[in-house]
């Protein structure tokens, strides 16, 4: 048997106290297919006193992360601290330069930070592993990185956090509020320490960018993405997607046009006979779709301690089962200093359909001057229709809701500004973007 790979985790928050339990728990099965033990030696956290439910006796403790990263007393070096600066940064960069294999949770460091951290392990001949940054426990990073070696991508798109799906998926099902669905997300550990990055769609935007990079062999380009988050979608869109047909889902994009690469993050309606539409709760999805395969879906538990974990001891195995001197492969597919330029497409020249909600004032000649102004706009309508059962709904007040065929958002902001200087709007317009795709 080969010596231990030996182990430093720094950050023993949800994620990382399930790597050290099952690393644990499962030693002897770990051992016998890495054909080494897996051994953790050392740890560091922000506080020694928390019980987390896992033994850290036996364990140095570090209270310092960078020094854990530094140190010759590990190989591997796993980051599970979070955030795009500071302790992870610096600690990522050390372990890197000390020679130390890196295994990695953190999609905000990458997206930042990534192709920089990849030219490093690149040019020290370690791994930079970082599957569980993108839809917890999905291996979509080693599909993308190696099974779909030679494939041409052209749309990469899905379902990728798990406190938004969940939060939808509730809202839509129980009709409970937006607030309280958030908090049983965090109650249950899907959420980011500072929620606001996952129902503002900013934990979407880092996974997407790391899957774009992958997918096209650019730069990352996670500042490129515009970003739209869920905290805006209200049970009466809900309600209003589900009686036409459609369910809303916060999907992250990323499409190759001809003018670039289009990629945007926000609340989308989904045909409800598609498969994404199907994907609920914590779920997530990615989609890849490429010359050779046609679309190939990956679906699976987004978040949570043990999901996120399977996804971490991945990546150990990875490298518990390299062999010594052997060349690695690249962090994102293609080396870090041949990954092409980003070329940006602009969104509003998307082409797709489009929900728009709009609540007008009840009174005659509203519902048809709606209507010319998408005409006059080059818009073509799916369907119009007036809905009265918003029991929410003032006196002199009705809810219209539209569907466009496939038009660009410069025209459909065209119309709603006619619509708003036409002054038969109560509210501000809700649009909502439509994506097809699998079994749609
Ligand atoms: N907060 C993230 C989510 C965790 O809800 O998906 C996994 O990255």
């Amino acid at each position: 048997m080969s010596e231990a790979l030996r182990i430093g985790v720094a950050g023993l928050g949800t994620v990382g106290s399930s790597v050290l339990r099952i690393l644990h728990d499962k030693a002897d099965m770990l051992t016998r297919q890495c054909g080494k033990e897996i051994k953790v030696t050392a740890v560091s956290a922000r506080s020694r006193s928390r019980d987390r439910g896992v033994d850290l006796s036996g364990l140095k403790w570090f209270d310092d992360p960078v020094e854990l990263a530094a140190s010759d007393e590990i190989d591997v070096f796993v980051e599970l601290i979070g955030g795009d600066e500071g302790a992870a940064k610096v600690a990522v960069e050390t372990a890197l330069q000390a020679g130390h294999h890196v295994v990695t949770a953190n999609k905000a460091l990458l997206a930042k930070h990534g192709v920089a951290l990849a030219e490093i392990a690149e040019s020290k001949g370690v791994l930079l592993n970082f599957e569980a940054a993108v839809a917890g426990g999905i291996p979509v990073i080693k599909a993308m990185r190696e099974s779909l070696t030679g494939n041409s991508v052209s749309r990469v798109y899905g379902i990728m956090n798990g406190t938004c799906n969940y939060i939808l998926t509730r809202m839509g099902e129980e009709g409970i509020s937006f607030e309280d669905c958030l908090k049983d997300a965090q109650r249950l550990g899907y959420a980011e320490a500072d929620p606001t990055f996952d129902v503002e769609g900013n934990d979407t935007a880092h996974k997407l960018s790391l899957l774009t990079s992958l997918a096209f062999g650019t730069q990352i380009a996670a500042d490129d993405i515009d970003i739209e988050g869920i905290s805006n979608i209200s049970l009466a869109d809900i309600r209003a997607a589900d009686d036409l047909g459609y369910r809303i889902k916060l999907l992250g994009v990323a499409l190759k046009t001809e003018t670039g690469i289009e990629q945007r993050v926000h609340p989308t309606m989904v045909p409800t006979s598609s498969v994404i539409a199907q994907v609920h709760g914590v779920t997530n999805a990615v989609a890849i779709e490429t010359d050779l395969l046609g679309e190939l879906l990956l679906s699976g538990p987004g978040a949570g301690g043990d999901a996120t974990a399977s996804a971490v001891l991945g990546d150990l195995a990875d490298i518990a089962k390299s062999r010594p001197g052997f060349q690695h492969g690249p962090v994102f597919g293609s080396p870090a200093k041949t990954l092409e330029t980003y070329k940006r497409a602009d969104i509003r020249e998307h082409d797709g359909g489009f929900f728009i909600r709009l609540t007008v004032h009840d009174r005659t000649g509203a519902f048809a001057a709606i209507a010319s102004r998408m005409a006059e706009n080059g818009i073509s309508l799916e369907s119009i229709v007036q809905r009265n059962r918003d029991a929410s709904e003032e006196k002199g007040v009705k809810t219209v809701i539209l569907v466009t065929h496939a038009t660009t958002e410069t025209a459909v902001q065209k119309a709603l500004e006619a619509i708003l200087n036409d002054d038969h709007l109560v509210d501000k317009p809700q649009m909502i973007r439509i994506e097809r795709g699998t079994g749609a």
